[in-house]
């Protein structure tokens, strides 16, 4: 039996940069895995079986889509049962479900003798999603392309509150690019001077982390942009939207510091019941799986 965590991660600012002919965007963002993990339980078994905390996420999972994309690919691997524990909010710009399906993706190549790296395995997880490759190594790293070409960067030391609304939104990755209008996308120049200098990430008079989404998303929801005010209101700080949100973040540079804040944000009566988590980033996913019994 292996007992693997899959980390949610944050992205330390967002800028889309083009829309491009495959319908994809071209993007740049930093990448942060933190410490708020999904478990996942594998075992050999008869058939394959898959079995989450959350049965309304089972249909269409990114593990079920990885397990039938390994098998098209002719690589081979036992029958398995997968048992999901589920912690990451879905949907909620936290990369849950790419995280799962990436952890299952290293399980199978550690298994087969395939490193991490191996073109077929990239290639399996960019076919899976765009942010799928980043969880194969996880920690700190640049995401360009359509987030799937990765630029690992060294760990450096943050905490954060992440406050997930009770906000769903249909098809929200896709939604949320098509709501993108010609003011929301920049040059990347931004980020750039955060991989320059990434403790301006601590900065609180800055505007916080750029992020293309931020605007249509507190446009389409205004109840949203009501609970970064009030949280702005209340910390002083500026919350930074993360992926394609609707989950939003303050940054701290320790566990103790973001308690704190976590305390201010849960005495608020905000527009939308939020749930809060306190991380802190983690090195990389390296170490992340156990073999039991
Ligand atoms: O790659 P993923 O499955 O996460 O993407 C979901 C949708 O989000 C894509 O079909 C596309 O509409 C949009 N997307 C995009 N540009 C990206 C990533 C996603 O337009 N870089």
């Amino acid at each position: 039996m292996l007992e693997l965590l899959a980390p949610a991660k944050l992205n330390l600012g967002l800028e889309v940069i083009r829309k491009r002919d495959d319908g994809y965007h071209d993007l740049t963002t930093m990448f942060c895995a933190v410490s708020l993990f999904d478990k996942i339980r594998i075992h050999r078994s008869a058939t394959d079986a898959l079995v989450v905390s959350d049965p309304a996420l089972r249909d269409g999972n990114l593990i079920l889509r990885a397990l039938d994309l390994w098998d098209a690919a002719g690589l081979n691997r036992p029958a398995l049962e997968i048992i999901l524990r589920k912690r990451i909010p879905a949907a909620a710009g936290l990369g849950g479900a790419s995280s799962d399906a990436a952890a299952v993706i290293r399980a199978l190549a550690e298994s087969s003798d395939f490193g991490t790296g191996a073109p077929e395995v990239t290639s399996l997880a960019a076919r899976l999603g765009s942010d799928v490759p980043y969880f194969l190594r996880g920690g700190r790293a640049i995401g360009e392309g359509r987030g799937d070409l990765l630029r690992p960067l060294p760990y450096i030391r943050l905490a954060a509150v992440i406050i997930t609304p009770a906000l769903e939104i249909a098809d929200k990755t896709r939604s949320m690019y098509a709501a993108l209008g010609p003011d929301d996308f920049s040059d990347g120049s931004r980020l750039q001077r955060l991989i320059e200098e990434p403790y301006l990430i601590f900065d609180r008079r800055d505007a916080s982390m750029p992020n293309a989404f931020e605007r249509p998303l507190y446009a389409f929801y205004p109840e949203l942009a009501s609970v970064a005010a009030a949280i702005r209101v209340a910390t002083g700080q500026i919350p930074s939207v993360s992926g394609a949100g609707p989950s939003l973040y303050l940054l701290a540079r320790t566990l103790r510091e973001a308690h704190d804040m976590r305390r201010i944000v849960a005495g608020l009566n905000l527009a939308v019941p939020c749930a809060l988590f306190c991380v802190r980033a983690i090195r990389s996913n390296a170490g992340f799986a156990k073999r039991r019994g």
